[in-house]
């Protein structure tokens, strides 16, 4: 064996050790390539997730009931905006460019997550969305805070700080409408029952099919598992909708009083493969949005481009 593949063993078995310590894996260090790859896979669809996730409820900015629910939903779609440019950043560290980013969702190779392909077609479904989804996502981000690569769990940090005020914008407004008027109440049970199963899919798939979760585990970029994460939320959520007066969407929904667990009925894996692959409700509309947003932003990068390569000039000058 080549002196380079001699060392792979030895490097691999550090790498694992210093997984192990609990060391923080940084840009410059030697990583497996599985572990680059997983990680480029990972990120740069949450990258993607985050700005496409922009669209549902940007579609309400300019019918919000009035100017303070307008100014707190224009927050908080900047915010994901402002995740989307973190999540590229950090994994632009692992060798990959923007554009070979970008080009991988255009052309439809690299996924987002499926939740943001249904439509947002009542007020009631921003809160539901801030509620359960950017909740979900807060579940999951938590633990990917202690991600064993340093610059994904760094911008965890902060997004988990941003997303918990999405959280809490879109919890009173469900608070407030299932204690309000009966079409409020009516609205919003209408969302929580389009948004509860697409939701539930955001935890990945069933451990026992999962094919990314056991190498994410072994190498600490996850911690928890998709299955666990996926209980815990519904622990928590479901009591507080009843406390509302809100109904879950899930007629074999059960309490397992043993190990005190909603236990959801089964979920339609054939619905989200259906949706993953291109065939939801607005997967067409959310990239043909992404694509024109992407070249009528060329002028952009050209002229930042441009600027930049005359600054260098100057500078040698
Ligand atoms: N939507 C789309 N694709 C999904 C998915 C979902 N909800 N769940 C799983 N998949 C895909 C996976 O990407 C994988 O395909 P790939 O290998 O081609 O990437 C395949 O289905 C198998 O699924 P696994 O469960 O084995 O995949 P993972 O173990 O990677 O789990 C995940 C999926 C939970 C999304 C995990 O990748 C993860 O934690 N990613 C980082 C967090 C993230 O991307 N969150 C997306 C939401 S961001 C958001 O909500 C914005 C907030 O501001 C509202």
């Amino acid at each position: 064996m080549e002196k380079e593949n001699l060392a792979e063993p030895i490097r691999l078995k550090e790498f694992e050790g210093r997984i192990s310590r609990g060391e923080k894996i940084e840009p410059g260090d030697w990583m497996p390539d599985e572990y680059r790859n997983q990680l480029i896979r990972m990120i740069s669809q949450h990258a993607h997730s985050e700005v496409v996730g922009m669209l549902p409820e940007g579609a309400w900015i300019t019918r919000a009931p009035n100017l303070r629910r307008k100014m707190v939903l224009l927050a908080k779609v900047q915010d994901e905006a402002g995740h989307g440019q973190y999540l590229y950043h950090a994994a632009e560290t692992l060798g990959v460019t923007r554009e070979e980013m970008l080009d991988a969702l255009l052309s439809g190779r690299a996924k987002y997550a499926s939740v943001f392909n249904y439509p947002t077609l009542s007020w009631a479904d921003v809160g539901i969305i801030g509620w359960l989804v950017d909740g979900a996502a807060i579940k999951n981000q938590t633990m990917l805070a202690q991600c064993s690569y340093g610059p994904y769990s760094r911008a965890m940090v902060r997004i988990c700080a941003e997303e918990g005020f999405h959280m809490k914008q879109g919890k009173e407004m469900v608070i407030r409408y299932a204690q309000g008027t009966d079409e409020q109440k009516k609205m919003t049970q209408n969302a929580l029952d389009r948004w509860w199963w697409p939701m539930l899919m955001m935890f990945g798939l069933p451990d026992n099919v999962s094919t990314n979760s056991n190498v994410l585990k072994r190498w600490g970029i996850r911690t928890r598992s998709n299955d666990t994460l996926r209980q815990e939320f519904i622990n928590e959520l479901v009591p507080e909708l009843h406390a509302l007066g809100l109904n879950i969407p899930d007629e074999d929904l059960r309490y397992d009083e043993d190990n005190d667990d909603w236990l959801s009925g089964e979920i339609d894996w054939d619905e989200f493969w259906r949706v993953v692959r291109g065939n939801g409700p607005c997967n067409k509309e959310r990239i043909e949005t992404r694509r024109k947003a992407h070249s009528d932003g060329l002028w952009v990068r050209e002229a930042v481009s441009a600027y930049a390569s005359h600054m260098e000039k100057r500078s040698q000058l």
